[in-house]
Protein backbone atom coordinates (compact mmCIF):
# COMPACT_ATOMS: atom_id res chain seq x y z
CA UNK A 1 0.00 0.00 0.00
CA UNK A 2 3.05 2.25 0.66
CA UNK A 3 4.32 2.52 -2.71
CA UNK A 4 0.74 3.61 -3.68
CA UNK A 5 0.56 6.98 -1.65
CA UNK A 6 3.95 7.48 -2.59
CA UNK A 7 2.81 7.39 -6.31
CA UNK A 8 0.41 9.67 -5.81
CA UNK A 9 2.56 11.93 -4.03
CA UNK A 10 5.05 12.00 -6.83
CA UNK A 11 2.46 11.79 -9.29
CA UNK A 12 1.78 14.96 -11.59
CA UNK A 13 -1.14 16.14 -9.07
CA UNK A 14 1.03 15.55 -5.84
CA UNK A 15 3.36 17.94 -7.67
CA UNK A 16 0.80 20.37 -9.07
CA UNK A 17 -0.69 20.38 -5.27
CA UNK A 18 2.85 21.29 -3.75
CA UNK A 19 4.15 23.38 -6.21
CA UNK A 20 1.91 25.66 -7.35
CA UNK A 21 0.87 28.93 -5.31
CA UNK A 22 -2.73 28.62 -5.15
CA UNK A 23 -4.17 25.05 -5.17
CA UNK A 24 -3.44 23.63 -1.85
CA UNK A 25 -4.88 27.17 -0.32
CA UNK A 26 -7.80 26.69 -2.75
CA UNK A 27 -8.60 23.54 -1.51
CA UNK A 28 -7.85 24.10 1.74
CA UNK A 29 -10.43 27.06 1.49
CA UNK A 30 -13.09 24.30 0.06
CA UNK A 31 -12.24 21.68 2.56
CA UNK A 32 -13.37 24.74 5.42
CA UNK A 33 -16.12 25.77 2.78
CA UNK A 34 -17.67 22.15 3.04
CA UNK A 35 -16.79 21.91 6.57
CA UNK A 36 -19.53 25.01 6.84
CA UNK A 37 -22.14 23.14 4.87
CA UNK A 38 -21.55 19.93 6.02
CA UNK A 39 -21.40 20.46 9.62
CA UNK A 40 -24.42 22.79 9.96
CA UNK A 41 -26.81 20.92 7.55
CA UNK A 42 -25.34 17.32 10.29
CA UNK A 43 -26.50 19.96 13.29
CA UNK A 44 -29.74 20.70 12.07
CA UNK A 45 -30.26 17.28 10.85
CA UNK A 46 -29.01 16.00 14.49
CA UNK A 47 -31.20 18.43 16.40
CA UNK A 48 -34.50 16.99 15.06
CA UNK A 49 -33.53 13.71 15.74
CA UNK A 50 -32.67 14.61 19.70
CA UNK A 51 -36.46 16.26 19.54
CA UNK A 52 -35.88 20.43 18.49
CA UNK A 53 -38.40 21.49 15.49
CA UNK A 54 -40.71 18.64 16.56
CA UNK A 55 -43.35 20.84 14.87
CA UNK A 56 -41.72 19.75 11.78
CA UNK A 57 -42.66 16.00 10.26
CA UNK A 58 -39.01 14.13 10.53
CA UNK A 59 -38.75 12.05 7.67
CA UNK A 60 -39.06 15.20 4.91
CA UNK A 61 -37.14 17.45 7.06
CA UNK A 62 -33.89 14.49 7.17
CA UNK A 63 -34.65 13.98 3.92
CA UNK A 64 -34.35 17.81 2.53
CA UNK A 65 -31.18 18.35 4.78
CA UNK A 66 -29.46 15.19 4.27
CA UNK A 67 -29.12 16.25 0.65
CA UNK A 68 -27.06 18.98 1.83
CA UNK A 69 -24.85 16.85 3.83
CA UNK A 70 -24.24 14.55 0.78
CA UNK A 71 -23.25 17.50 -1.38
CA UNK A 72 -20.93 18.87 1.61
CA UNK A 73 -19.54 15.30 2.04
CA UNK A 74 -18.35 15.51 -1.84
CA UNK A 75 -17.05 18.18 -1.82
CA UNK A 76 -15.32 17.17 1.43
CA UNK A 77 -13.98 14.42 0.11
CA UNK A 78 -12.28 15.51 -3.31
CA UNK A 79 -10.96 18.92 -1.29
CA UNK A 80 -9.64 16.06 1.14
CA UNK A 81 -7.70 13.94 -1.37
CA UNK A 82 -6.26 17.06 -2.67
CA UNK A 83 -5.12 17.83 0.38
CA UNK A 84 -3.78 14.00 1.03
CA UNK A 85 -1.95 13.98 -2.18
CA UNK A 86 0.62 16.73 -1.77
CA UNK A 87 2.12 14.19 1.25
CA UNK A 88 -0.06 11.52 1.00
CA UNK A 89 2.99 8.84 2.20
CA UNK A 90 3.79 11.19 5.38
CA UNK A 91 -0.22 12.32 5.92
CA UNK A 92 -0.76 8.65 5.79
CA UNK A 93 1.30 7.38 8.48
CA UNK A 94 0.11 10.33 10.51
CA UNK A 95 -2.45 8.85 13.23
CA UNK A 96 -4.38 11.52 13.93
CA UNK A 97 -5.46 11.35 10.10
CA UNK A 98 -6.00 7.42 10.29
CA UNK A 99 -7.95 7.98 13.26
CA UNK A 100 -10.09 10.58 11.25
CA UNK A 101 -10.41 8.11 8.28
CA UNK A 102 -11.88 5.73 10.91
CA UNK A 103 -13.92 7.97 12.55
CA UNK A 104 -15.53 8.81 8.87
CA UNK A 105 -16.12 5.12 8.66
CA UNK A 106 -17.85 5.01 11.95
CA UNK A 107 -19.97 8.20 11.08
CA UNK A 108 -21.16 6.39 7.97
CA UNK A 109 -22.32 3.56 9.05
CA UNK A 110 -23.99 5.32 11.35
CA UNK A 111 -26.18 7.24 8.85
CA UNK A 112 -26.64 3.60 7.09
CA UNK A 113 -27.88 2.19 10.24
CA UNK A 114 -30.44 4.93 10.67
CA UNK A 115 -31.56 5.29 6.78
CA UNK A 116 -31.75 0.96 6.82
CA UNK A 117 -33.32 0.54 10.25
CA UNK A 118 -34.58 3.20 12.26
CA UNK A 119 -36.35 5.55 9.65
CA UNK A 120 -38.55 2.21 9.18
CA UNK A 121 -39.31 2.64 12.75
CA UNK A 122 -40.27 6.38 12.72
CA UNK A 123 -44.51 7.16 10.68
CA UNK A 124 -44.04 8.92 7.78
CA UNK A 125 -45.58 12.58 9.08
CA UNK A 126 -44.35 12.07 12.41
CA UNK A 127 -44.09 15.30 14.61
CA UNK A 128 -43.19 15.31 18.17
CA UNK A 129 -39.86 14.08 19.52
CA UNK A 130 -38.38 10.94 18.24
CA UNK A 131 -38.31 7.59 19.41
CA UNK A 132 -35.10 6.34 21.67
CA UNK A 133 -33.21 4.81 18.79
CA UNK A 134 -33.71 8.27 16.31
CA UNK A 135 -32.19 10.38 19.14
CA UNK A 136 -28.93 7.76 19.69
CA UNK A 137 -28.54 8.17 16.32
CA UNK A 138 -28.74 11.78 16.30
CA UNK A 139 -26.01 12.28 19.36
CA UNK A 140 -23.86 9.40 17.58
CA UNK A 141 -23.67 11.68 14.24
CA UNK A 142 -23.12 14.70 16.39
CA UNK A 143 -20.17 13.37 18.21
CA UNK A 144 -18.52 11.41 15.56
CA UNK A 145 -18.55 13.97 13.12
CA UNK A 146 -17.27 16.96 15.81
CA UNK A 147 -14.29 14.50 16.43
CA UNK A 148 -13.89 13.92 12.84
CA UNK A 149 -13.57 18.00 12.13
CA UNK A 150 -11.51 18.22 15.46
CA UNK A 151 -9.09 15.28 13.84
CA UNK A 152 -8.84 17.28 11.10
CA UNK A 153 -7.39 20.55 12.47
CA UNK A 154 -4.94 18.41 14.48
CA UNK A 155 -3.52 16.75 11.27
CA UNK A 156 -0.79 19.33 11.01
CA UNK A 157 0.44 19.15 14.74
CA UNK A 158 1.40 15.57 14.34
C1 LIG B 1 -16.86 14.97 6.52
C2 LIG B 1 -15.65 14.79 6.24
C3 LIG B 1 -14.51 15.69 6.64
C4 LIG B 1 -14.46 16.71 7.56
C5 LIG B 1 -15.57 17.23 8.46
C6 LIG B 1 -13.09 17.23 7.55
C7 LIG B 1 -12.64 18.28 8.35
C8 LIG B 1 -11.35 18.79 8.30
C9 LIG B 1 -10.90 19.97 9.02
C10 LIG B 1 -11.76 20.83 9.96
C11 LIG B 1 -9.58 20.16 8.71
C12 LIG B 1 -8.66 21.30 9.20
C13 LIG B 1 -8.55 22.31 8.08
C14 LIG B 1 -7.61 23.44 8.44
O1 LIG B 1 -7.30 23.63 9.57
O2 LIG B 1 -7.20 24.17 7.53
C15 LIG B 1 -9.21 19.10 7.82
C16 LIG B 1 -7.95 18.95 7.34
C17 LIG B 1 -7.60 17.93 6.51
N1 LIG B 1 -8.44 16.99 5.94
FE1 LIG B 1 -10.40 16.76 6.28
N2 LIG B 1 -12.36 16.52 6.64
C18 LIG B 1 -13.18 15.57 6.07
C19 LIG B 1 -12.87 14.64 5.13
C20 LIG B 1 -11.59 14.45 4.68
C21 LIG B 1 -11.20 13.40 3.75
C22 LIG B 1 -12.17 12.36 3.16
C23 LIG B 1 -9.84 13.52 3.57
C24 LIG B 1 -8.88 12.69 2.73
C25 LIG B 1 -9.15 11.88 1.81
C26 LIG B 1 -9.40 14.66 4.37
C27 LIG B 1 -8.09 15.10 4.42
C28 LIG B 1 -7.67 16.17 5.16
C29 LIG B 1 -6.26 16.60 5.23
C30 LIG B 1 -5.08 15.98 4.51
C31 LIG B 1 -6.22 17.71 6.09
C32 LIG B 1 -4.98 18.50 6.57
C33 LIG B 1 -4.87 19.76 5.84
C34 LIG B 1 -3.81 20.67 6.46
O3 LIG B 1 -3.57 20.61 7.65
O4 LIG B 1 -3.24 21.47 5.71
N3 LIG B 1 -10.48 15.20 5.03
N4 LIG B 1 -10.30 18.28 7.57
Amino acid sequence: MGEWFLALEQSGLGEAMRGSSFLYPLANVMHIVGLCFFFGAIAIMDARLLGAFSGLALKPFIACWRRVAMAAFAIQVVSGFLLFSAEASAIVENPVFRNKMILIVLGLANVAAFELVTKREIAGADTGRPPLAARVSGAASLTIWTLVAVAGRLIAYF
